[in-house]
């Protein structure tokens, strides 16, 4: 922990937003803007079942989980050529950049755009050209995650990871996402060890609507290194501790945690339990184009709300560098430039 001067409740957002940080839960079709869907709407030739940006913003009121994935499912069908995948991605880099986001470990769903015909090589090398552009034109480093979609078969997940195997040197790690509730993590045990032993890292979504019991699987039968949400860790002492002992961290998203309705409020978070746990906890934005908030909103409504202190802030910047899938000298690096912008901030 490094020491700093008290900072005033009033200085808090600025030293939020100035903070260095890596994002590590976010899905990249989640950042596509009304504006942008409707941008490559008109060029691809598609008609949108909306009259305008406004209207389809209108829509963005979810009860739950499903409510949302039918609306960003939809939203990503707009997306055919690589430019697409590039001009998404590069458009939620400069957004992240101007948050001071200085490492990005990104999600995408290949499935949702095959099932459309479009080809694996056009998603994976369009987002991997706006990777390599990201630190090139803003310093940013980024990685790829490629998740499959839950609700779809552990066949299905297969075909996909062969389709995608031809790219490997671009994909960082495999991710499973979607609908969670009534599939579980040890749906997918078989090509998660197939992942494995092909050298990826392995994270999961698990906890976010699902039962702890998901997390265990995620952690006992996947074999995961973090868990992507698992807030509902908090109704089971025994899992907190695992993950808090094991140094397993937790990818939070309190703004989709409040807009899925995980949650009545943002006070009423449970973030706090987590971080008194001991749990490497981290902030992110999920899907910001649909719940309202980038990263930087994030941390300051989820501070506001829930009363967090400039330590809280240094934790979960923290945290998000040593959970992260760097190299250990670059991320001893950016926890020392972290280190640097508590010391000088006044
Ligand atoms: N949960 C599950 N699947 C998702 C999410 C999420 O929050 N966002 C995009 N796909
Ligand atoms: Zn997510």
């Amino acid at each position: 922990m490094t020491r700093f001067r008290p900072i005033s409740p009033q200085r808090l957002p600025e030293l939020l937003r100035r903070m260095p940080k890596a994002e590590l839960h976010i899905h990249i079709e989640g950042s596509l803007e009304p504006e942008l869907i409707f941008a490559m709407a008109r060029r691809n030739g598609l008609n949108l079942p909306y009259a305008d940006v406004d209207s389809l913003r209108r829509a963005y009121a979810f009860g739950n989980l499903q409510s949302f994935l039918d609306i960003y499912y939809a939203g990503a069908g707009v997306l055919q050529t690589e430019q697409d995948f590039y001009d998404m991605a590069k458009a939620y880099f400069v957004r992240a950049a101007a948050d001071n986001v200085v490492h990005v470990e990104l999600f995408f769903d290949p499935q949702t755009h095959t099932a459309r015909g479009v080809g694996m090589a056009t998603v994976i090398n369009g987002l991997h050209r706006a990777c390599v552009d990201a630190f090139v034109e803003l310093g940013l480093t980024a990685a790829l995650i490629m998740c499959f979609l839950r609700h779809l078969s552990e066949q299905e997940a297969f075909e996909t990871l062969e389709q995608a195997l031809p790219f490997q040197d671009k994909i960082i790690g495999i991710g499973l996402d979607s609908g969670e509730v009534g599939n579980p993590p040890e749906k997918f045990a078989k090509v998660f060890a197939r992942c494995k032993a092909l050298g990826f890292h392995l994270v999961a979504h698990a906890g976010e609507e699902g039962p702890p019991a998901y997390i265990w699987t995620a952690l006992d039968v996947l074999h995961v290194e973090r868990i992507d949400h698992g807030v509902q860790a908090v109704h089971d002492a025994a899992l907190l501790q695992r993950l808090a002992q094991g140094r397993i961290a937790l990818t939070v998203c309190p703004l989709s945690n409040l807009k899925l309705c995980v949650y009545p409020d943002l006070a009423s978070h449970r973030l706090p339990t987590l971080l008194d746990a001991g749990v490497v906890v981290t902030l992110n934005s999920d899907d910001p184009a649909y719940f309202g908030g980038y990263l930087n909103d994030n941390f300051v409504q989820t501070f506001s709300a829930l009363n967090l202190d400039a330590e809280a802030a240094y934790v979960l910047a923290r945290n998000s560098f040593e959970a992260s899938f760097l190299e250990t000298g670059t991320r001893r690096d950016l926890m020392a430039r972290l280190d640097q912008t508590f010391e000088t901030f006044d």
